[in-house]
């Protein structure tokens, strides 16, 4: 039901009226649908003012720094809950019974495994391939395996997709490395909770166990529940997109790793942790800084700023007291934490980031959080998307679930040339 109404006055046109809609949180929307028949479109390249849909998932006051999943803060969530909770919550909407939660568990756990040809699927890759590449060609591939489960009109199929991606990321995500380093593949063992069997599968030799440290598994389980799901964000509006033209939920997910790879988005944990290596020391902030401020230079601080929030990111607070616990429990002296937290104090007191609004995000303190447990490097995004699949995919079903959904086909403002007929080649 329209709260208020917008009404547009255009030169040489009678004013009309556009409809305003109220959500239960945040900014209202100006309904601009009626716009085409007036012979208008709105402009917003990179949808910087645009709600690309009502949903009832994820909700972010970037002035505030608040993010709920489902109504509940992030940080009650990473603190109290854990990621296989959270994906039912952000699935079904509520948190699970005990019952509920044991059964949803085991569900995911008994489709761990993959079809044993998925393993010919590494052996094509050039064994310096980036593990993001790899993922993203074998969770397409995917798709190739569950003709049965295609039909994504039907509520069950697409939920039982849902369980097999959030089920099966970690372990192609563990193959991708073990190939990139030529260590055989590690099978997934049902005893384990989902991020012990993450690290089971990772860091597992046949000539020896691997044992799961509780911290590092609690730690694992903290960053998968903080990446898990952000509202319409570049990837997951990627997998909306994708999904709006019926295309199956395997390749709306190696869509959204596509997107998602990308060092403006999730390719951010990434490149922060190298921006942080090529830093150095803290004596070397300042310089760095100025960089940043620089217009002439192209160099951004890798892990500050965000399109949406202007004030602190709610999952960097929780990220930065789990970089610190991780790092005193193994008794791990980073000096790259040094270089962050200098880093962190020269931007947060700097007139260009205040000004700005540049606080660090997600991807500040992840990166350090990853190397203490052992992740390399190049396996940060891939730690990423696993976690975001979840969200993907939530999205991905609410979407189809929803009446009258339609492809998605913006327009554009043409700048190009106007109509000219076609000249000969020997007469141009
Ligand atoms: C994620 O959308 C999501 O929810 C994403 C995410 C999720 O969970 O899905 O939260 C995950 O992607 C976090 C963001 C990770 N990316 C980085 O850390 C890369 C570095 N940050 C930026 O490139 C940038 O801040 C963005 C891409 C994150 C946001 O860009 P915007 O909102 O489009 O803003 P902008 O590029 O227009 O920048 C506004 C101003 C510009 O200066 P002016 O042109 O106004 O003079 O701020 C400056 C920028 O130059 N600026 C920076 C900066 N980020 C923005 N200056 C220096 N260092 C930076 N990091």
């Amino acid at each position: 039901m329209a709260a208020k109404k917008a009404t547009v006055h255009i030169d040489g046109m009678e004013p009309f009226e556009l409809p305003i809609f109220e959500g239960t949180n945040g900014t209202d929307v100006i309904d601009v649908r009626a716009l085409g028949k007036q012979c208008y479109f709105t402009y917003d390249p990179g949808f910087l003012a645009t709600a690309s849909c009502d949903s009832k998932i994820i909700f972010i006051d970037g002035g505030k720094g608040i993010l709920l999943h489902r109504g509940y803060p992030i940080d009650q969530l990473a603190i109290k809950s854990n990621y296989l909770e959270l994906c039912y919550l952000l699935l079904e909407g509520e948190l699970p019974s005990k019952e509920a939660a044991e059964a949803f568990d085991s569900v995911i756990t008994r489709h761990t495994m993959i079809y044993q040809k998925v393993h010919r699927f590494f052996e094509a890759f050039q064994h310096d391939a980036h593990p993001m590449a790899m993922l993203c060609g074998t969770v397409g591939a995917m798709s190739s395996f569950y003709h049965q489960d295609l039909d994504i009109s039907d509520p069950a199929q697409r939920k039982r997709s849902a369980y097999r991606l959030i089920a099966k990321l970690p372990t192609l995500s563990a193959m991708a490395y073990k190939y990139s380093i030529g260590q055989p593949f590690v099978y997934p063992k049902n005893e384990l909770s989902y991020a012990e069997n993450f690290l089971h599968m990772m860091f597992s030799v046949p000539a020896e166990e691997y044992i799961v440290s509780p911290i590092v598994a609690k730690a694992m389980d903290r960053i998968f529940m903080l990446h898990a799901d952000h509202e319409q964000n570049a990837s997951t509006s990627t997998v909306r997109i994708a999904g709006s033209s019926g295309a199956n939920p395997y390749a709306c997910i190696a869509a959204g790793i596509a997107s998602l790879w990308g060092p403006a988005h999730g390719g951010a944990n990434e490149a922060c942790l190298e921006m942080l290596q090529e830093i150095g020391t803290a004596d070397r902030v300042d310089e760095f800084v100025a960089k940043a401020k620089d217009k002439s230079d192209p160099f951004r601080l890798m892990g500050f700023g965000h399109r949406v929030y202007k004030n602190h990111d709610p999952r960097a607070t929780v990220m930065r007291q789990t970089c610190h616990e991780v790092l005193s429990e193994l008794n791990i002296k980073d000096p790259l934490l040094d270089v962050a937290m200098a880093l962190e104090k020269v931007a947060l007191e700097d007139p260009y980031f205040i000004e700005k609004k540049l606080y660090p995000n997600v991807d500040f303190y992840s990166g350090i959080i990853l190397k203490a447990i052992g992740i390399p490097l190049n396996m940060f995004t891939v730690v990423f998307a696993m976690s975001r699949t979840v969200g993907w995919i939530a999205h991905w079903d609410e979407m189809l679930s929803q009446e009258g959904h339609k492809i998605s086909r913006p327009r554009q403002l043409y700048t190009g040339e106007s109509h000219r007929d076609f000249v000969p080649q020997d007469e141009r």
